[in-house]
């Protein structure tokens, strides 16, 4: 199974058995999440594999997903690591996935103040994983996922490839399944746009900049089967437009 086919079966695993798990299979998911290219290149990030009993003396609060392994990703705080820790996050879900490994973001946890980090990263979200005490894939093709209609807008009659795009994007996870993104396609570019929510507090409102990252993980996965290339971009003349329902977050342009 490769990462594209991952996702059509993946599914969000909160039942974990607590087996280890073999090391060299620990070092393949190391060594695909560190050759990861990042969204935007001025990004550094780090990861972390901790254990249940590191995550209990790391982080605040009780664990409502009990896992043998967490994922836990810091980042350099510049513009875009949300986003970008999101886009990383996603890929290395895939990939854990096709090694037939369930995972579930959390997106709640709080590090301690003496969490160990690089000066000037931040904490974004982790991804508990390990072998799933029932069934790690989605048998059913019913996604509780928006339609595509009020998601998509097409602007123009797009090519049979733009469409499955859409699809891998739409299926994305997202926080308490939210599915913050909306886009704009014409010809061959597609604009990224996240759904305004005034009632949310601010750390809602970063979980929905992850949730674009992760969206934007399956559109890369999805492009990269379909032999698209791609180039990430930010249209000014869009972003300047103020949008009342929506924000504008950047455009994909498919060559
Ligand atoms: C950024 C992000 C944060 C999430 N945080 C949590 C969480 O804290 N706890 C949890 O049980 N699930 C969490 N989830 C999983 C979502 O609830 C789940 O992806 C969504 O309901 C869709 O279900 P599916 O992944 O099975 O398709 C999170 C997902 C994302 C993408």
């Amino acid at each position: 199974m490769n990462l594209y086919e991952a996702m059509f079966v993946r599914k969000t695993v909160r039942k974990y058995k607590m087996d280890s798990i073999d090391q060299t299979v620990l070092e393949g998911i190391m060594n695909f999440a560190n050759s990861l290219p990042p969204l935007y290149q001025e990004i550094t990030v780090q990861y972390k594999l901790l254990k249940l009993d590191d995550m209990n003396h790391n982080f605040n609060g009780t664990f409502t997903v009990k896992a043998p392994y967490y994922l836990v990703i810091t980042t350099e705080d510049t513009q875009g690591f949300l986003i970008n820790a999101g886009f990383l996050m996603q890929q290395i879900s895939l990939y854990l996935t096709a090694k037939g490994l369930g995972s579930c973001y959390l997106g709640m946890l709080k590090p301690k103040k003496d969490f160990p980090m690089e000066p000037g990263f931040k904490y974004v979200i982790t991804l508990a994983f390990g072998e799933g005490e029932h069934d790690i894939y989605r048998t059913s093709e019913k996604y509780k996922r928006l339609p595509v209609e009020d998601i998509a807008v097409f602007k123009s009659e797009v090519k049979k490839n733009v469409k499955t795009m859409i699809q891998a994007g739409r299926i994305a996870p997202s926080s308490m399944n939210s599915q913050p993104w909306r886009f704009v396609v014409y010809d061959n570019r597609i604009h990224i746009f996240c759904k305004k929510n005034f009632f949310l507090n601010g750390v809602l409102n970063e979980m929905k900049l992850i949730d674009i990252g992760v969206c934007l993980g399956n559109l890369m996965v999805a492009a990269e089967e379909l032999w698209i290339d791609i180039k990430v971009t930010h249209m000014d003349n869009i972003s300047s437009i103020a949008f009342k329902k929506n924000d504008y977050i950047l455009s994909l342009k498919m060559y």
